[in-house]
Formats: structure tokens, sequence, C-alpha cells
């Protein structure tokens, strides 16, 4: 089997890898630093005595994405498991006064992720079978005023993933996705939050898990379900003047 990660230098995306090679599965790892993503695959290759091999790409090279999932089908073989887990954050307050910082993040969390997915789907429909995961984010599930660019891009790409798994459900193809809440990441380096931050290792274990047992959708830590539930139920009226 083998499996595909989409922005393997995240932490989260590294731990999956990792899981996956574990396993003994072929390992495709790409990234914008190809160096990086070269050392990482040496990295599972001589751990676990399987194949790894590193490809540059970019999420917003939108052109190349048919082109490069072509060149990943190559490097390792038919594509099993796809991870999509590359994403920028962006500074909301940098992306309110100057429009091409927000469509970065639009770029990059949403069109890019859309784009790969669509040439995933081409790839994986051919022959009737595949996973998709995309890792996409619990600020996608209300638009809130200190993170609003970001999360639109995010719940943009849920809403995206929840169409094309019902487009692939009677095609061999299964989506799933995973709304992450904090994880221990570059992204949340430095951010005080109340909310326990989770470690990669458990967010790449409850992935793979969900990926294997067909879970549609997965929140991650799984208590964010909860407090989502409980955001998504403020009455507008009241939730536009709270500072979150
Ligand atoms: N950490 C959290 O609390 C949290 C919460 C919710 C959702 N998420 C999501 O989890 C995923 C992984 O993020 P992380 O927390 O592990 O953060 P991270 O360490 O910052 O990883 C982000 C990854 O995205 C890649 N990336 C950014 N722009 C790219 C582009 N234009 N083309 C290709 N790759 C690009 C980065 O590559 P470079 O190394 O080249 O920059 C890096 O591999 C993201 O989708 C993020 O939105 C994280």
């Amino acid at each position: 089997m083998a499996v595909l990660i989409l922005g393997s230098t995240s932490p989260i995306a590294r731990a999956v890898a990792d899981q996956y090679a574990a396993r003994g599965h072929s390992i495709c790892l790409a990234a914008r630093d190809v160096n990086e993503a070269q050392r990482i695959a040496s990295d599972l290759e001589i751990r676990h005595q399987v194949e790894a091999k590193a490809l540059a790409f970019d999420a917003r090279d939108f052109d190349s994405h048919p082109d490069f999932i072509e060149q990943a089908r190559q490097s390792v073989g038919p594509i099993d498991v796809a991870l999509v887990a590359f994403g920028a954050m962006g500074d909301q307050e940098l992306s309110q006064r100057d429009f091409e910082k927000a469509r970065q993040v639009i770029e990059v969390n949403y069109t890019g992720a859309a784009s790969l997915c669509e040439a995933l789907a081409e790839e994986m429909t051919h022959r009737g079978q595949g996973t998709i995961i995309g890792i996409t984010s619990v600020a996608g599930d209300r638009g809130r005023a200190s993170n609003y660019i970001y999360g639109s891009a995010k719940g943009a790409f849920t809403l995206y993933l929840q169409g094309l798994r019902n487009r692939l459900a009677d095609e061999g193809v299964h989506v799933l996705t995973v709304k992450l809440g904090f994880v221990d990441t570059r992204m949340t380096f430095g951010m005080d939050t109340a909310i326990p931050v989770a470690a990669p290792d458990a967010a790449a274990r409850a992935i793979v898990d969900a990926a294997g047992q067909g879970t549609e959708v997965l929140y991650y830590p799984r208590f964010w379900r909860g407090i989502m539930a409980v955001i998504k139920s403020i009455p507008e009226r009241f939730f536009k003047h709270l500072s979150l």
C-alpha cells in the first residue's frame, strides 16, 4: 500500500507518515522544502525498512497539481491513502489590511487543497479505491472576528470534503474529514490557550485509526465536538459581541 503525505514538514503529517511506515507501507512525502522531506524519508526508511520518497510541491501552484499527482504515483505506485495536511494560519490583522495576505491564506487552505483533492479523486476513481484524508479545523465551524480569514478557508474546505465524500461514496473512494482543535505545532507555538493542546503523535494515531475504520468526520481532540456544538448554538446577535 502507498501513502502520499502532502505537507510533510508538519509534525502531525510527519507522525501520520511514521504510523503508516511502521505498518510497512510505502510513503511519498511531499513538501515545499524537498530537502527536509528527503531527510524525513531517509529516517523512515532506516527505522521502518520501507520505501520512502520525497517530492516537491506547492499548494498554490494549481496548474502543476495533476502532473504532480502523476509523479507521486510513478514514484511509489498507485496511491491508496492521501493525507492533505498542509495549511497556513496567516495573520488575521495583516490580512484585514492587505488582501494579498488574505488571498494567500485562502489559496493554501482552500483552493490548493481542493485542487489537489480533485487530482487525487481522478486518480483514485480510476482504480475504484482509495482514501483521502483532509485536515481542516474547528475554526471552520463558525466565523469568529479574530480568525475569520483562516476560518472561512477551512470552513470551505470542510464543505468541499463533505461534497467530495458524497460524490465518491459509490466509487470505492472514502473521504475522511479531520477537524482539529489545538495541537502542539509551529501553528500554535506561543499561543495562550486555556484549552489543552494535544500532542501530534496522539492526533496522528486518532487520524490513522479513523481512516482505517471508515469514519466520516473526526474531531480531535474529541471534546472539540462538544465545544463546537455549544459555540454553534450561541445566537448571532450575542455571538457578534463576544471577543472570540
Ligand atoms: N496545530 C493546530 O492546532 C491545528 C489546528 C487546526 C488545524 N490545523 C491544521 O493542521 C494542518 C497541519 O498544520 P500544523 O499544525 O502541523 O502546522 P505547521 O507545522 O505550520 O504545518 C503546516 C504545513 O503546511 C505546509 N504549507 C504551508 N503553505 C504551503 C504551501 N503553499 N504549499 C505546500 N505546503 C505548504 C507547511 O510547509 P513549510 O514547512 O514549507 O512551511 C507545513 O508542512 C494544517 O492544515 C493546519 O491548518 C492545525
